[in-house]
């Protein structure tokens, strides 16, 4: 299913890959960065929301819209829509561009603001992507667990690229009694929690 991707998708992918590739050896500003998954964990995660149950599928931190591709082909395949949030304007002005190009508008909703904000109106989440400034981790934990349906999966991206600052929330998942979790060592390292 991933394997045959449409152009559109597939070759704004490769731009946006481009860009980041060239972001990460020019020095461009860490805020002005796209930092976005790898493909690999791209793929992770539209397999795992491929088969998340029934509910909404959210990810915070949109940046240009990258990781949102491969959701949004999971989604296409599963008959739902992505919600995605991004807080910076220039970030969502990216994120437009990137969905109209490869047009997924269909699917993916875009909202402009602090996920945190928004949070609670989603009351029935089958698959949360958080990828988003790492203070924010913990509350974002917080807001979304508690309104995961049953089998529903939160990914949390680098745990391992920054594990000193994610510690906490590894080490609360593992304690958490709401879920089941564990780190797959699979790009920057992601968190994933199952609702019993
Ligand atoms: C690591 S980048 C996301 C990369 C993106 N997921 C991808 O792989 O293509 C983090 C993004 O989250 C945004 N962000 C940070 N905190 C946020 C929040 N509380 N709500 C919404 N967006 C946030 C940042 O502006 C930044 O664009």
């Amino acid at each position: 299913m991933f394997n045959t991707m449409p152009n559109g998708i597939q070759s704004t992918m490769k731009r946006l890959e481009e860009i980041d590739r060239r972001d990460r050896l020019d020095g461009t500003p860490r805020l002005q960065r796209l930092r976005q998954i790898p493909p690999e964990t791209g793929r992770f995660l539209a397999i795992l929301a491929a088969n998340a149950p029934d509910g909404e599928c959210i990810e915070i931190g949109t940046s240009a819209g990258y990781s949102a591709l491969w959701l949004a082909l999971a989604c296409r395949a599963t008959g739902r829509r992505l919600t995605t949030f991004e807080v910076l304007e220039e970030k969502v002005y990216m994120a437009k561009e990137t969905f109209r190009e490869a047009g997924v508008e269909d699917v993916v909703t875009l909202i402009h603001g602090d996920a945190r904000h928004f949070l609670r109106d989603y009351a029935r989440v089958a698959f949360c992507f958080l990828d988003a400034e790492k203070e924010a981790y913990s509350e974002c934990y917080e807001l979304v667990v508690p309104n995961m349906v049953s089998g529903a999966i939160l990914a949390a991206d680098n745990v391992i690229s920054h594990q000193a600052d994610l510690a906490c929330v590894v080490r609360g998942a593992a304690a958490d009694g709401r879920v089941d979790s564990v780190v797959a060592p699979i790009g920057k390292g992601v968190l994933i929690c199952r609702k019993a």
